[in-house]
């Protein structure tokens, strides 16, 4: 953990001496602050601001981490704070991309009642062929455990985020999926069935965590 705060203020001062002007850009560029960098374990999560309101990117594919920050920059992703945060990080990406995605994942269970969560998994596991819709799980991975090399992992992400993610796919306001499947998947997706996915990867949770409701203090700036 100490380790990878060092990496991180390191890699972050170099960051802002090449490519950052405005003021503010310390801030933002202080990765850590909103994505903590560590293994996830129920010490950490003491630590932590948990349930975290931001996507936690430890142990993530490290294309799909420079990917995001590169669609940040280019605008096929749109978030005004993040957009900030990549521009000023420039040829910095990759960097922070290789160290988050070194980072141990973290350690999720789900939690709460799983009977409640029968059309997610439904959808996750089987998809449904009537609208051309793969499973979730093919790409993603059924469990937190089952990493996929291309695609992120969603279990533990904020229920707010995950949600915003998938409209904006099927709305075309995020085209970072170079393909373009993302985004004519979300298309399909009822509203309902939205919520219900995010609510599903959302309960999983770092193991030890509490469980307050992570959506009401989802930033959106
Ligand atoms: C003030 C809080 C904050 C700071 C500081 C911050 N981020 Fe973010 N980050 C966010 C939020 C909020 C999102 C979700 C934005 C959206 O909805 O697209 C995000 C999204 C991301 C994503 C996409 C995650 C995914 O799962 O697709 C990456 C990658 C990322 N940030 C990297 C960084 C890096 C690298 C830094 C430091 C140079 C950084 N962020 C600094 C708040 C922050
Ligand atoms: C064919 C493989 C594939 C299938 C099937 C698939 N996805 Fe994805 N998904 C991806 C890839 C690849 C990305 C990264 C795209 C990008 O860079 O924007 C992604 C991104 C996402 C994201 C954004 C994650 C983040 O951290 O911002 C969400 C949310 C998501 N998918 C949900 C789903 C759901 C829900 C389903 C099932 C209905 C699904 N996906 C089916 C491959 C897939």
């Amino acid at each position: 953990m100490t380790r990878f705060l060092l990496a991180a203020s390191a890699c972050v001062s170099v960051m802002v001496a090449q490519g950052a002007t405005g003021q503010g850009a310390d801030v933002l560029l202080n990765c850590s602050t909103c994505h903590t960098v560590g293994s996830g374990s129920s010490m950490d999560a003491a630590t932590q601001r948990v349930p975290s309101p931001y996507p936690n990117l430890n142990g993530q594919p490290v294309r799909y981490l420079e990917r995001q920050l590169e669609a940040y920059r280019t605008g096929l992703r749109q978030h005004p704070q993040m957009q900030a945060t990549a521009t000023a990080l420039g040829d910095g990406s990759a960097a922070m991309a290789r160290m988050y995605a070194d980072a141990a994942p973290p350690k999720l269970a789900l939690q709460g009642d799983v009977s409640a969560y029968l059309e997610a998994q439904k959808l996750i596991a089987e998809g449904d062929w009537s609208r051309s819709l793969p499973s979730c799980a093919s790409c993603h991975g059924i469990n937190e455990e089952d990493r996929a090399r291309l695609a992120p992992r969603l279990h533990g992400h904020p229920e707010g985020y995950l949600a915003r993610q998938l409209r904006a796919y099927a709305d075309g306001t995020r085209q970072s999926d170079t393909m373009g499947r993302m985004r004519s998947f979300a298309s399909r997706l009822t509203d309902a069935e939205i919520a219900a996915l995010a609510a599903y990867y959302a309960a999983w949770r770092v193991e030890g965590a509490g469980s307050t409701d992570e959506n009401e203090d989802q930033p959106d700036g």
